[in-house]
């Protein structure tokens, strides 16, 4: 079975996950960043695309955390772009970067896997992480990761704040990009609750895909 995917991220009020310049905004509240840092307390790893970390450069790790209590910190990178001085590699967590089967890239401070031809199978690194105990996996994103996930119905719960901000552009990343779906195939969501978080908004939503929560 594979593990319990759970979505999260921030959106300004028009719907833009970062600026026109990819670069990081704050969105969420304290509030939300307080619930966020509770959420991936709770979940055995955390995702994101290299794009995420070439752009924001994240550590994933949990103040206080020890290398073993820390969740496991998972990169999608199929061609090693991921810089021998990201912030992921820092020894804080046990770190798995998946590349597609060709690349020959190495780390120090993380495990290469190698799954799938071209790019990533997401579906085929799913069953991988499971393989190595994971449950409950948090997605943090960026855009193109997102859209590989719930194009490929491998979501059960969508998470997302949204802060009070307009950011606008055009080519400003979203929460799920990649090629997107004619409006008539648009996949249809279970509105799961909202919650005020100081001055944004939670959104929760389940998916068609869910699978059995495991706690
Ligand atoms: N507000 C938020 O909550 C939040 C959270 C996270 C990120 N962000 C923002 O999102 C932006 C980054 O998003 P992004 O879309 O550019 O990058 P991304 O989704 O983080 O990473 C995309 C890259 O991952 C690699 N990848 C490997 N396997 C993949 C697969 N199966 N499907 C999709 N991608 C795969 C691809 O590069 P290769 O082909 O080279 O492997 C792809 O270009 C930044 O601006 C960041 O600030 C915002």
């Amino acid at each position: 079975m594979r593990p319990h995917v759970i979505v999260n991220c921030a959106m300004s009020a028009d719907g833009k996950i970062a600026g026109r310049d990819r670069r990081q905004v704050r969105i969420s509240s304290d509030e939300d960043i307080a619930r966020v840092k509770a959420l991936r307390a709770s979940v055995d790893a955390i995702l994101v695309g290299v794009g995420t970390v070439l752009a924001d450069d994240p550590h994933l790790t949990l103040k206080g955390m020890s290398f073993e209590e820390n969740p496991l910190r998972v990169v999608l990178d199929s061609r090693g772009r991921t810089p021998d001085d990201a912030r992921v590699l820092d020894g804080r967590a046990r770190t798995v970067i998946f590349t597609s089967e060709e690349c020959t890239c190495s780390w120090d401070g993380a495990e290469a896997a190698r799954c799938g031809t071209g790019q990533v199978d997401v579906r085929a690194m799913l069953e991988r992480l499971g393989g190595m105990g994971v449950e409950r996996l948090m997605v943090e994103g960026g855009g193109e990761v997102l859209w590989s996930f719930f194009s490929s119905g491998l979501v059960d719960e969508y998470n997302v704040f949204v802060g009070p901000l307009i950011i606008g552009g055009r080519d400003a990343p979203t929460p799920v990009d990649g090629a997107g779906l004619p409006g008539s195939e648009a996949r249809r969501l279970r509105f799961l609750g909202a919650e005020v978080l100081g001055e944004g908004v939670l959104l929760r939503y389940g998916t068609e895909d869910a699978q059995v929560h495991r706690g």
